[in-house]
């Protein structure tokens, strides 16, 4: 327990940090930097010039053994957060990390526009293969830039890879991590194989477990996610629908819109589907979900999309939400990492007590 003394003066270079913090909130709402055509301040570096300037008036004495150095680099931290939180919720979007145990930042400065919480349960299947660390890396950084995620990775296996448990952990996205194999009838098959469906049935299962309110997401591992995404898709009702970018002839999957309205599908492979869309095309609202306990997604190869949409009935067409400025920005692609060949084996006695044979671990 530290001083009495001490702790008034820690309470105190807080209560500085965020008095500084509101004020300089206050200021770039209104008339410092909202004005149409003026050059918006940066008021995350502007925060941080104040809270050091106040910082630097503040007496503390070190031989109780605080620093100055700690002291500073705390209510420096508390002031980006709250800073980074007003300055995107304004903009509409929460541009910033995420901590493990959840939180989030929302906005709520003097004349601040708050963007209520509502969490995106992101569901990722994935299966070991040498891309996947990769992978998993990439859609981790992404996830990292954005509020309020839950991210549900679903590994096709009967265990939790170790070191898949480790990855996850290092990034501070909020996270579980699940198992669900590929049922055997389906391994065996040589054609088209039903890939992720096992995974993305576990990820609902958890959230008719766990969650109450939100947004589902099915991500695939290997896609390429624009961080306002997530956003897009964070006020979803039943369903909501965007355009998803193919690297194939087609180049896109997604609804067509004529005035405003939904008028069909755009996608390379129609086939008799209700809903043509692309895995990553779509959120579903997590109540919608829960109101509805037999959605899942068919072990249907190709139809995994439409199938799982149908399951949501009563649910039609016209009722989808469309996001995107109307469907006219790509913010997701459906991209595929090229598939390699695993490594080959090293020579355990040549390596032996060297960090080859740990990297050797990591890589498949
Ligand atoms: C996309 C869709 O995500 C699939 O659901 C769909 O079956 C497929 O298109 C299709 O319509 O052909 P695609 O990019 O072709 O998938 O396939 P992958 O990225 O290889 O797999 C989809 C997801 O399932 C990935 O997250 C991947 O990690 C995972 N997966 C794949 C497994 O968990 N197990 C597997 O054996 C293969
Ligand atoms: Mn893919």
């Amino acid at each position: 327990m530290l001083p009495v003394s001490i702790q008034m003066r820690i309470l105190w270079t807080l209560a500085m940090g965020t008095v500084f913090v509101v004020l300089l909130q206050y200021q770039s709402s209104g008339a410092w930097s909202q004005q149409q055509g003026q050059p918006v301040a940066r008021p995350d570096l502007v925060a941080e010039d104040l809270v050091s300037m106040a910082l630097s008036k503040v007496v503390v004495d070190e031989s109780a053994g605080v620093s100055r150095d700690l002291l500073m680099g705390i209510s420096r931290q508390i002031a980006r957060y709250v800073v980074y939180s007003a300055s995107c919720s304004n903009v509409g979007g929460g541009v910033f990390g995420n901590g493990v145990s959840g939180g989030g930042g929302y906005g709520g400065g003097p004349g601040m526009t708050t963007v209520e919480p509502s969490t995106v349960y992101v569901i990722t299947p994935t299966y070991r293969r040498p891309e996947q660390v990769a992978d998993l890396t990439r859609l981790a950084q992404t996830l990292m830039l954005v509020r309020d995620i839950h991210w549900l990775v679903v590994e096709d296996s009967h265990v939790k890879s170790p070191h898949l448990g480790v990855l996850l952990q290092s990034f501070g996205v909020r996270y579980n991590h699940l198992i669900a194999p590929m049922p055997e009838r389906f391994k065996k098959i040589r054609g088209a194989k039903p890939k992720g469906v096992a995974n993305r049935n576990r990820g609902l299962k958890w959230i008719r477990q766990n969650a109450v309110e939100g947004v589902v997401y099915f991500a695939d591992d290997d896609n390429t996610y624009d961080v306002r995404l997530f956003n897009e898709m964070r006020n979803t009702q039943k369903v909501s629908m965007w355009p998803v970018g193919l690297c194939t002839r087609t180049g896109l999957s997604t609804p067509i819109v004529k005035n405003g309205q939904l008028v069909g599908f755009y996608d390379g492979w129609i086939a008799g589907r209700k809903f043509p869309v692309d895995m990553a095309g779509f959120a579903v609202s997590v109540k919608f979900l829960l109101e509805r306990p037999n959605a899942q997604m068919p072990y249907k190869p190709g139809f995994e999309e439409d199938g799982f949409l149908r399951t949501l009935a009563p649910f039609e067409p016209h009722q989808i939400e469309l996001k995107a400025d109307n469907c006219t920005k790509i913010l997701v692609w459906h991209t595929q990492t090229k598939k390699n060949e695993p490594s080959l084996n090293v020579d355990k006695e040549k390596y032996k007590n060297t960090n080859i044979l740990s990297l050797k671990e990591i890589i498949v």
